[in-house]
């Protein structure tokens, strides 16, 4: 897979949406294809949205969820989050077909450009797999510090605990460094380390690109 590379020095590395630029426009295709709205459907419920929260989507790509997020509680500030111009540019265009109001934002997830203390709610779908590892540790803190006491993160991604070692996507979970650190329940731990409480692994299920995990961890305090 590779990364984008621009000739603008704020902009860093980063893996988009469909691992390369040119595949954006099948990603939401091929999402749809795979039942991905049904998974960002369950990451949505179990955030227990209450009205006048704020909440923000970090590595939102195109948009799908926090576009979700804004519907099903109107009175709600959504932030979406993501260091892809282009997907930020589809993002908006579906939030503007829906009729939904998301505040889309260009940045890093290790660099949220928020004060502390911010959001009631942070998200992260199908994008923790895209982080190298000590920028999903960086991620991890930042979440910690927007998160208001009683905040919490809602994660979800390849991988979960359990036996990922058999079949094509095990092999590839242990080979590939970013995915690596999804199994076996080092999600949590990461959430724990980085100083989210509670941190746990809320369910699972297979997919044919292989399992699926959905996680939460809260800010106490
Ligand atoms: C597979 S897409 C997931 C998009 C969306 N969350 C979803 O569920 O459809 C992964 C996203 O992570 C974003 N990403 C990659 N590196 C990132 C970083 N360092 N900080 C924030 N987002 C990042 C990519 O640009 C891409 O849009």
């Amino acid at each position: 897979m590779a990364s984008t590379n621009t000739p603008d020095p704020e902009r860093r590395h980063f893996l988009p949406a469909a691992g390369h630029a040119w595949l954006l426009p099948f990603y939401d295709p091929m999402h749809r294809l795979l039942g991905g709205a049904a998974a960002l459907e369950a990451l949505a419920e179990q955030a227990a949205l209450a009205p006048g929260q704020r909440a923000l989507d970090i590595g939102c790509g195109t948009g799908t969820l926090a576009i979700r997020v804004s519907a099903l509680e109107p009175d709600l500030d959504v932030v979406g989050l993501d260091p892809d111009p282009q997907a930020l540019a589809r993002a908006r265009a579906k939030a503007q077909r829906a009729g939904v109001r998301v505040n889309w934002q260009e940045g890093y997830a290790d660099a949220l450009p928020f004060p502390d203390a911010s959001f009631d709610r942070a998200f992260s779908s199908f994008m923790f797999h895209h982080l190298d590892a000590d920028v999903k540790r960086g991620m991890l803190r930042e979440v910690a510090r927007v998160l208001r006491p009683g905040g919490s993160l809602h994660l979800l991604d390849f991988g979960g605990s359990g036996d990922h070692s058999h079949g094509l996507i095990g092999r590839l979970f242990h080979r590939s460094e970013h995915l690596r650190d999804n199994l076996e329940g080092r999600i949590p731990i990461l959430m724990q380390e980085a100083g989210l409480q509670d941190a746990q692994q809320l369910d699972q299920r297979r997919t044919v690109f292989g399992a699926i995990a959905w996680h939460r961890g809260t800010r106490t305090s």
